[in-house]
């Protein structure tokens, strides 16, 4: 199978930079090469520094798509599922590009950054960065560890990476990309046994709790999923934390190797379940972003160069 991008279905690091851009060149086939050079500065940096486990992934946004690789197109790709239900709201906020570097060293992220964003200099518009970081015990910014229940191993590949069935684009990832703002105040006011209720874990520990006390508007609960054979829809989720003194929350990242999943978890959390029963993390983080992209293999970068 085609090699997918490293950084698809790498292990977590302690550092992650974000880049999203829009392009404003209409050469599309300029913009093809830079981003196969991309994929070399990649390499170069890991070589350098292999201590620091580099790795990247270069995603493009379902509306750029066409543009960028006219008349080929992932069976599955489509925009980001905007969704609302009274005061819940997942917008959708298109980027043509998605660049997710990450590593064990801030500066390596840092350098890598500095040279996408020359290589892309006057093709490009960059309108976000955020740096995601490691916190604790691998915990988001609520104090609660995230990605227990993430697919490890083999596993992972076969829950992110697109096989054989679309052949074009085997190796290749749908990716959806959140950033989730959290009201700590409001979280932090509330007592542990209420938070631990709506997570569906202990928050010291990291127990699950079991089936039958877990609420039906725990977040595990809500994104737990099975299809109508009993099998576990999945996705591997790669978001760190992000933020400062005064802005907190989590850059969530779904990788998958189609975009149902994430769209059905999503769907599961904002309008809850047939009896309108939510995701009540929701009453405390906010999504302020929202994009639909997908990450080809290494070949199909590098062939559609020219
Ligand atoms: C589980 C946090 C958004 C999907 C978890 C867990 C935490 C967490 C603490 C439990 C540990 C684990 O298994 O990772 C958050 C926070 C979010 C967020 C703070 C937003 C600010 C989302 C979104 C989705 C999602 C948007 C998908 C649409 C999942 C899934 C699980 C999970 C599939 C595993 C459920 C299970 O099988 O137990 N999340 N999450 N999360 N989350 Fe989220």
């Amino acid at each position: 199978m085609a090699q997918p991008q490293k950084g698809i279905c790498a292990e977590p690091n302690l550092h992650a930079q974000y880049l999203m851009f829009n392009v404003i060149d209409d050469d599309s086939q300029v913009v093809r090469a830079k981003l196969a050079h991309i994929l070399d500065v990649f390499e170069h940096y890991d070589n350098e520094h292999y201590e620091a486990m580099v790795s990247g992934v270069i995603a493009i946004g379902a509306s750029y798509w066409t543009e960028l690789y006219p008349g080929l197109i992932p069976q599955e790709l489509a925009p980001f599922p905007d969704m609302e239900c009274e005061d819940r709201h997942a917008p959708a906020t298109p980027c043509d590009l998605f660049i997710q570097i990450r590593a064990d060293r801030a500066d390596v992220c840092f350098a890598i950054g500095s040279e996408v964003c020359e290589l892309l200099k006057g093709h490009v518009e960059l309108f976000e960065e955020v740096k995601g970081f490691r916190y604790l015990d691998g915990r988001d910014l609520i104090g609660f560890v995230d990605g227990t229940e993430n697919p490890r191993g083999m596993r992972k590949l076969a829950v992110a990476i697109v096989g054989d069935d679309d052949p074009d684009f085997a190796g290749g990832s749908y990716i959806h990309v959140q950033r989730y703002r959290t009201n700590m105040d409001n979280w932090q006011r509330l007592p542990l046994k209420q938070q631990e209720d709506i997570i569906g874990r202990t928050k010291t520990d990291n127990i699950e709790y079991s089936a039958d006390d877990k609420p039906a508007f725990a977040h595990t609960k809500r994104s737990s999923l099975k299809d109508d054979q009993g099998n576990s829809i999945e996705i591997l989720r790669q978001s760190m934390p992000y933020g400062d003194m005064t802005v907190k929350g989590l850059f969530f990242i779904s990788l998958a190797k189609s975009p149902k999943p994430f769209t059905l978890m999503l769907k599961s959390m904002v309008f809850g379940d047939e009896d309108g029963v939510y995701d009540r993390l929701l009453d405390f983080t906010v999504a302020e972003t929202g994009a639909a992209f997908f990450a080809p293999s290494i070949s199909f970068i590098k062939k559609a160069k020219d």
